[in-house]
């Protein structure tokens, strides 16, 4: 049902050379709700799939890149993957079946997937029966689809992220009828409940709200992969938390692109400062945290909502991409500094000891030494308790891919040092005055090589500490006693 619908304000049309995106923009103006029985008559596939193997129980290797919208999107393909009777492996040789989840973001990403897909051929070799699949952003775009088409004929299967809802029978005829499929999606932006989680983690859980950007920032891929924003409905997200809680979940992250936008594609009046509280009225011992916000639209009301809700940890990923309102103009990120910093002010009246990331882009084209220098003392004033920082990465098809680039890789890796070096310092600084203050954490895992406990502050800091495996996925106060520029060392109190 379409109900209303945010037009972006940027029309990427504009600009661009190429036929396909401005094919994917005309047509990605919808959303399609796929009906349940659509997802029944998936999970009824399942079952034909697992006759298929005629009582072997096949393996199957998923492999993820890029972000947490991703992984979620593999714990489905997991849950389809265990109503098929497959169970899990890391190892492509004996692998019956392997997904690769790729990530379009940056060509860095893209070159790993390649990599990866390439040294493939020699399990395919000793295993002519092995499927491969390859889903996610990166075969959303037409040069890859071709490009794997042309030089990875060991592939057998290729879906976009809107084609997932059907990945069983996708793979139900890649099995029956022994032929490649290419099936990238149609741009529709769908919307698709009841499809089976299988979740790896324990205690942290990630739950999508939504899908999609319509902020087409003009260095990004994403509104092209993931298409116009679309919402779930409240009813379905909140009844996922409680069963995530009943399950005993006690880290819930709700996940979109731009979570600030929640709702505005929906008939309910619930917007993402609601939710946050619905969700936090649901009873039991477990936080809220939730990412992405862009800056235009962070409110007074999510503020707030921040405060006031006992659950929502106090942390804020609010990316700043850069500190030139001239870039900024140019990214299309639709604030200047002043409006950024203002923020920056309003969310620490309402949460004095928020704790704030960031994610910064180094060398936009055209970025040049004062807009850099313009970044740099926004940092400074700022201190953010961490950032990710990424060096421009051109993206096929986006607008910042036909803008004059005439700096070299040596100076962006010039700035992006200094960048990442002043950074450190800043969190570093921010860690020490943590020590001698105790904070509750939830202990979430364990790091592999040492064993010592890994836990989580309000804030999201990464916390180290020992204690017996048992602790896992308890809330419990420790004393900080050290800290480096990436994690703090406490003490069980
Ligand atoms: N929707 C989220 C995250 C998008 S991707 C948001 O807007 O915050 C995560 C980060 O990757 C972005 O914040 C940006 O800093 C970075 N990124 C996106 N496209 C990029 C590109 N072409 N080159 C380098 N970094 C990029
Ligand atoms: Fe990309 Fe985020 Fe901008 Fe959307 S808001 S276009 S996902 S950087
Ligand atoms: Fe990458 Fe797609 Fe996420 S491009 S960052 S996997 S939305």
């Amino acid at each position: 049902m379409i109900l209303s619908r945010e037009t972006p304000h940027f029309l990427p049309t504009k600009g661009m050379k190429s036929e396909y995106y401005d094919r994917i923009f005309s047509m990605n103006i919808k959303r399609r709700v796929i009906p349940t029985e659509e997802i029944e008559k998936q999970l009824a596939i399942c079952s034909e799939v697992r006759k298929e193997f005629e009582g072997k129980i096949p393996l199957a290797l998923v492999d993820t890149f890029g972000c947490q919208q991703n992984e979620e999107d593999s714990e489905k393909i997991r849950g389809y993957l265990a109503e098929m009777g497959f169970e899990m492996t890391d190892d492509e040789f004996k692998a019956d079946l392997i997904v690769i989840n790729t990530c379009a973001v940056r060509e860095h990403a893209e070159m790993r997937v390649f990599g990866n897909l390439g040294a493939l051929t020699h399990a395919k070799k000793e295993n002519p029966n092995q499927i491969i699949a390859v889903c996610g952003c990166m075969v959303q775009q037409e040069h890859i689809v071709d490009k794997i088409k042309k030089s990875f004929r060991h592939v057998d299967l290729v879906f976009g992220p809107d084609e997932l809802w059907r990945f069983p029978e996708l793979i139900y005829t890649v099995m029956t009828k022994r032929k490649r499929i290419f099936a990238p999606g149609s741009g529709d932006g769908c919307v698709a409940e009841g499809i089976p989680h299988l979740r790896s983690d324990k205690v942290k859980a990630w739950l999508s709200i939504m899908n999609g950007c319509n902020n087409f920032c003009t260095y990004c891929i994403v509104p092209y992969t993931r298409f116009r924003e679309r919402s779930r409905q409240p009813g379905e997200i909140i009844a996922e938390a409680r069963e995530l809680v009943a399950a005993g979940y006690k880290d819930i992250t709700l996940l979109g692109q731009n979570v600030n936008s929640y709702g505005k594609d929906l008939e309910s009046s619930v917007n993402f400062a609601q939710l946050i509280r619905k969700v936090n009225d649901i009873e039991g011992d477990f936080v809220i945290r939730f990412m992405t916000s862009h800056p235009k639209d962070a409110t007074d009301e999510l503020f707030a909502a921040m405060r006031d809700c006992e659950k929502c940890e106090k942390h804020l990923h609010l990316p700043l991409q850069s500190g030139s309102d001239r870039i900024l103009k140019a990214m299309n990120r639709y604030y200047n500094t002043e409006k950024y910093l203002a923020l920056v002010d309003r969310v620490r009246e309402f949460i004095p000891d928020i704790v704030l990331t960031t994610d910064i882009i180094v060398g936009f084209p055209g970025e040049t030494d004062e807009d850099f220098e313009d970044t740099m003392r926004v940092i400074e004033k700022v201190r953010f308790d961490a950032m990710f920082t990424f060096i421009y990465s051109k993206r096929v098809g986006t607008p910042a891919a036909e803008m004059p680039d005439p700096f070299t890789r040596e100076q962006k890796q010039a700035h992006f040092d200094r960048l990442v070096e002043t950074q450190n310092r800043i969190s570093e600084e921010k860690h020490r005055e943590y020590i001698g203050k105790t904070v509750r954490v939830l202990i979430d895992g364990k790091d592999r090589e040492d064993g010592v406990l890994t836990a989580r502050t309000s804030g999201g800091r990464l916390v180290r500490v020992s204690g017996g495996e048992s602790l896992i996925g308890s809330f419990v106060y420790v004393n900080i006693t050290d800290c480096n520029t990436w994690a703090l060392r406490g003490e069980l109190v």
